[in-house]
């Protein structure tokens, strides 16, 4: 089974000699053989890894385009206006810049979401599931074979309030096709006892957050867990190399659950070095909405990251009205 392809999207009638149908959205074009991705734009072009190219674009297909910018690479993303996204190459590299050889567009997001879905199914094959650890998962490479809809069109787990809350999400657990991940074996799977007031039962919840991330299937997916206002509680499981470089339009906060993470964090704009973060189980720190990250985790880890996710703050941040920076000390 492979996604229809609705009418927006812009894809060759034919397949390559690899078997890939090629795409376009304004002027850029992509392109797969059997390694990498191509893409153009009337100033440049830029060869990917399959694989990582993959690995990026099913992250921002399952974020809509997250917060802020989200870089595949050093050259090719996009930026998220919430309604509409741009799609750039080059434009938060210093060396394209000074060259003249960045570009952009501003795409309707349906069309840019619709366009990037397109390619993501037609361009993973049969076994190969972008979300996994490349320990789980098989190949990205060859000539097309198959398709792996399901994997690629998995729903972000999302809570409403809290997760356990009446009404909410059902916990992850062995029924419901989310067995404990390899790598968290020796993790509690015990549930807090809840001891209500009476005629208070059916309002207090609490579950494990540790059991309910020992059993997250994917890497680098941030899950909703808790909503309070504008403050969401995002934690993930992750293992290998975040698949994009983030650049934040508002801080984060990171709270490091488990296991290491190593940070590289660059200048958002020129994307120079500003830091190396190594944070450890206990560590907290607040990225800033000026700079961009990338994360290396050499055993799946857990990290909780948390948001403000007011509409307002980027045009605060971007006017100079918010401090790029969480707190004064
Ligand atoms: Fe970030």
């Amino acid at each position: 089974m492979s996604l229809d392809t609705p009418d927006v999207v812009v894809r060759s009638a034919e397949a390559n000699a690899q078997g890939y149908h090629e795409f376009s959205l304004g002027e850029f074009t992509f392109r797969r053989d059997e390694f990498f991705a191509y893409i153009t734009w009337p100033t440049g072009s830029h060869t990917m890894s399959a694989d990582a190219f993959l690995r990026a674009l099913q992250r921002d297909v399952a974020w809509d385009f997250f917060y802020g910018i989200v870089n595949f690479d050093g050259v090719f993303g996009t930026m998220n206006h919430y309604g509409t996204v741009d799609m750039f190459a080059g434009r938060y590299n210093d060396a394209y810049r000074k060259a003249e050889l960045d570009y952009y567009e501003n795409i309707e997001t349906p069309k840019i979401r619709e366009t990037f879905k397109s390619i993501l199914d037609d361009w993973t094959n049969e076994g190969f599931d972008p979300f996994a650890s490349p320990h789980e998962t098989g190949s990205a490479f060859g000539i097309r074979h198959g398709t792996n809809t399901d994997a690629i069109t998995r729903r972000r787990v999302a809570a409403a309030r809290m997760v356990n809350v009446p009404g909410d999400e059902a916990l992850r657990s062995d029924e419901n096709g989310h067995p404990v991940n390899r790598m968290f074996a020796d993790v509690g799977q015990d549930e807090p006892e809840i001891e209500a007031e009476p005629g208070f039962e059916g309002e207090v919840a609490a579950f494990s957050l540790f059991a309910y991330l020992s059993r997250s299937q994917v890497t680098w997916n941030p899950s909703v867990v808790s909503v309070c206002k504008d403050s969401l509680f995002c934690p993930t499981t992750e293992e290998y190399i975040l698949p994009i470089i983030h650049g934040n339009d508002r801080v984060e906060w990171f709270v490091q659950l488990s296991d290491e993470i190593h940070w590289d964090v660059e200048d958002r704009d020129a994307g120079g070095i500003r830091a190396r973060v190594v944070m450890r189980p206990g560590d907290v720190c607040a990225m800033p909405a000026d700079i961009r990250h990338q994360g290396y985790a050499p055993k799946r880890s857990m990290l909780l990251v948390w948001e403000n996710g007011s509409p307002a703050l980027p045009d605060l941040i971007a006017s100079g009205q918010t401090p790029t920076y969480p707190a004064e000390f």
